[in-house]
């Protein structure tokens, strides 16, 4: 019953969503999501609690079934197979290993539900264990292992069958901010060196941010946006985008008109020009400004009180009130005290025109 399918983006994807919907009687726990994932790529679904990030892995591995449209995997449509006719590997929110069996076991399990030789079964588990650096507590319990290894001992569980695709839900939730930067860097070297289509689910945007080749930002049910870690960042679409992903002034600009490509948007009591068509003579605009893209000197039109300042070592945090409207600035500590920046003195803010995003909605 196998039914081809042609991919959205060409023939790359590995794991495609098309029109998906998930219903659990009144609650919509995901609206019509279209999603391509590359095969070798690792992919994280970022958004806040409840957004739906569990409920599409739980659909992408097969233990849900859609209410409505179609998941593909390499073309096929598994749309209706069960996950353990899945070749998954899964690292669920939580990842519990069985308390009663060895690490050894807890990584072998899989292989054992696929009737493989002994000794192949051996090789491969002791294999898995050492690409996560736990080849010497094979013969320990669960209990017997700190945070950070039985982590790696359920990503080894994951691996061993040499999954088609790999699901991680929110696999370092449980770490210490110290392992979880350091399975952070080793989930990406293992995942890169198996070459393995990956799908990393978090609440964490720094970790989507360095880890994944792409993110999807997720919002009530809803793909916001997908790009690269960098395009999602500077380029956000939407104000939830810019203010889930770090902190971001939102300003509300106004267009005055256009010179050449240039747009004229009035922000603050002066005007900016920003390189970006399309928008209309007239209408207010929400803008997003990230805080570190923001100089200060000592002249600029934008003029300013410094209202608050806080030091946070390599980092000074500034406000600034200019004409009653307030620009939040991070920059470097030695550069900011060069700037005779101290609260109620006068300073100048500039930035690149590029680094002002005109956003798609209006700011809530
Ligand atoms: N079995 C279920 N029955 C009813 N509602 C459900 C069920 N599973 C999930 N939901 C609802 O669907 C929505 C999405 O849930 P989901 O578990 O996918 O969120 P999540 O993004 O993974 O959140 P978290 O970050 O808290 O893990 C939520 O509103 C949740 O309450
Ligand atoms: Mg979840």
């Amino acid at each position: 019953m196998k039914q081809q399918h042609s991919p959205i983006d060409g023939s790359q994807a590995d794991v495609v969503l098309a029109g998906v919907e998930k219903r659990y009687g009144n609650t919509i726990a995901l609206r019509s999501m279209d999603l391509s994932i590359e095969r070798g790529e690792l992919f994280a679904l970022l958004g806040p609690s409840g957004c739906g990030k569990s409920t599409t892995l739980r659909l992408i591995a097969g233990f849900e079934q859609p209410s409505a449209g179609r998941v593909f995997v390499r073309g096929n449509d598994v749309t209706r197979i069960p996950s353990s006719k899945r070749n998954f590997g899964i690292v669920f929110q939580g990842f519990a290993l069985f308390p009663h069996m060895t690490v050894a076991q807890n990584v072998g399990f899989g292989l054992r539900m696929r009737k493989l030789q002994k000794s192949e079964m051996k090789q491969r588990v002791m294999s898995a264990l050492e690409l996560v650096g736990l080849d010497h507590l094979a013969d320990r319990y669960p209990r017997q292992l700190s945070g950070g290894q039985q982590q790696r001992a359920a990503l080894a569980r994951a691996i061993v069958i040499e999954p088609d695709v790999l699901v991680l839900d929110e696999p370092m939730s449980a770490l210490d901010k110290i392992l979880r930067d350091r399975m952070q860097v080793e989930i990406r070297r293992i995942q890169q060196r198996l070459k393995m289509t990956t799908i990393l689910v978090t609440h964490d945007q720094e970790e989507a941010l360095g880890m994944a080749d792409r993110v999807g930002v997720l919002n009530g049910g809803r793909i916001e946006q997908v790009g690269t870690p960098r395009s999602i960042y500077e380029t956000p679409r939407t104000t939830f985008v810019a203010t889930f992903l770090g902190a971001s002034n939102l300003l509300t600009g106004k267009v005055e008109g256009y010179d050449g490509a240039q747009a004229a948007i009035s922000v603050a009591g002066r005007v900016i020009s920003i390189p970006r068509g399309g928008l209309e003579r007239g209408a207010t605009v929400p803008l997003s400004l990230r805080p570190e893209k923001i100089r200060l000197c000592a002249h600029s039109p934008f003029m300013g009180k410094v209202k608050e300042m806080t030091y946070k070592g390599s980092t000074t945090y500034v406000e600034v009130d200019v004409n009653g409207v307030s620009f939040a600035i991070s920059g470097d500590s030695a550069q900011i005290r060069g700037q005779h920046c101290e609260v109620g003195n006068l300073v100048g803010l500039e930035w690149d025109a590029r680094d002002v995003v005109v956003l798609e909605d209006v700011a809530s």
